[in-house]
């Protein structure tokens, strides 16, 4: 365990546990995701309709009618959408998510195609949608290489004149941060149902901006590892790979409400063209 610990975690390495996946985690991230009041796995009630009200003014139904959700969760935005008038797809890889999803769509009749699977291995087709989008500013948690492979599925996967919406934090985020090392022991909340020792970590990747958040949970007959990866960004870094990757027009944003991007922006918000 020492040896584990001491070691440097090569960067985007994958901890042998998952926040989205685990046992115990799971349903922890379903709950922050249905948490109308806090910005969890999913943003607060009050952003996601503001957000509804510029993404469908942005790409109205009537002319970006296929719309694609990757990394749906339980289906939040998925049904707006729907409510909107898109026909919409979801694709998330949490069992317990897509089930949620999948029994909300069920009991309201709204006719949603959910996907449990995971959306950089999945074949997302080719020339089917009019809009993807990609929300709550999942793309940091790729490595450059896994980022690019996802950029060429989806503008394989947009129809000519598609876009890609999503958002990403920028450097901001991360202005005041300070690496730190903590320890505490801990049973019954967020991390733990079980008395564990909860060592953790935070640290930027030199000459990098990827951020690492480190997690081990020791039990007396097991270790549980979390390593959270987030990288922020800067829209012109982003541009210039999105073009490499075939797409055209783009607009940036500081958020999926449309305000102005500024250098005070916390997070960004592109929208891109095939
Ligand atoms: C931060 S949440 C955002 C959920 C949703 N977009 C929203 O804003 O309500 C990220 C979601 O992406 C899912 N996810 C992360 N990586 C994924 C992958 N590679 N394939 C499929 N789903 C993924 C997680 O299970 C989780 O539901």
């Amino acid at each position: 365990m020492i040896n584990k610990i001491k070691r440097n975690v090569p960067i985007f390495s994958q901890g042998q546990d998952s926040i989205w996946l685990d046992d115990h985690l799971a349903p922890q991230m379903l709950a922050a995701h249905l948490d109308t009041e806090f910005d969890g796995a999913t943003r607060n009630a009050e952003y996601i309709k503001r957000s509804m009200e510029w993404l469908t003014k942005k790409c109205p139904a009537q002319d970006f009618p296929q719309l694609l959700d990757l990394g749906c969760g339980p289906g939040i935005y998925a049904e707006k959408f729907f409510e909107a008038g898109y026909h919409v797809k979801g694709i998330d890889f949490s069992e317990l998510s897509i089930a949620y999803a999948q029994e909300s769509a069920d009991g309201k009749k709204y006719d949603i195609d959910y996907q449990c699977g995971n959306y950089l291995a999945e074949d997302l087709g080719s020339e089917q949608y009019d809009v993807i989008v990609l929300i709550y500013c999942d793309l940091g948690v790729f490595s450059s290489e896994d980022r690019k492979r996802l950029f060429k599925k989806v503008n394989r996967a947009l129809k000519k004149g598609g876009r890609f919406i999503f958002d990403v934090f920028t450097l901001e985020k991360y202005k005041s941060f300070e690496a730190a090392k903590t320890w505490q022991l801990e049973e019954n909340n967020f991390w733990t149902k079980e008395a564990c020792l909860h060592l953790s970590a935070q640290k930027r990747y030199p000459g990098t901006n990827t951020y690492l958040d480190q997690h081990y949970l020791l039990y007396p007959e097991a270790v549980k590892e979390f390593f959270i990866w987030e990288t922020v960004f800067a829209a012109d870094e982003l541009l210039a790979e999105l073009s490499a990757c075939g797409f055209a027009g783009s607009e940036v944003f500081g958020d999926l409400h449309g305000i102005l991007y500024t250098a005070e922006s916390e997070t960004l918000c592109l929208v891109v063209e095939k």
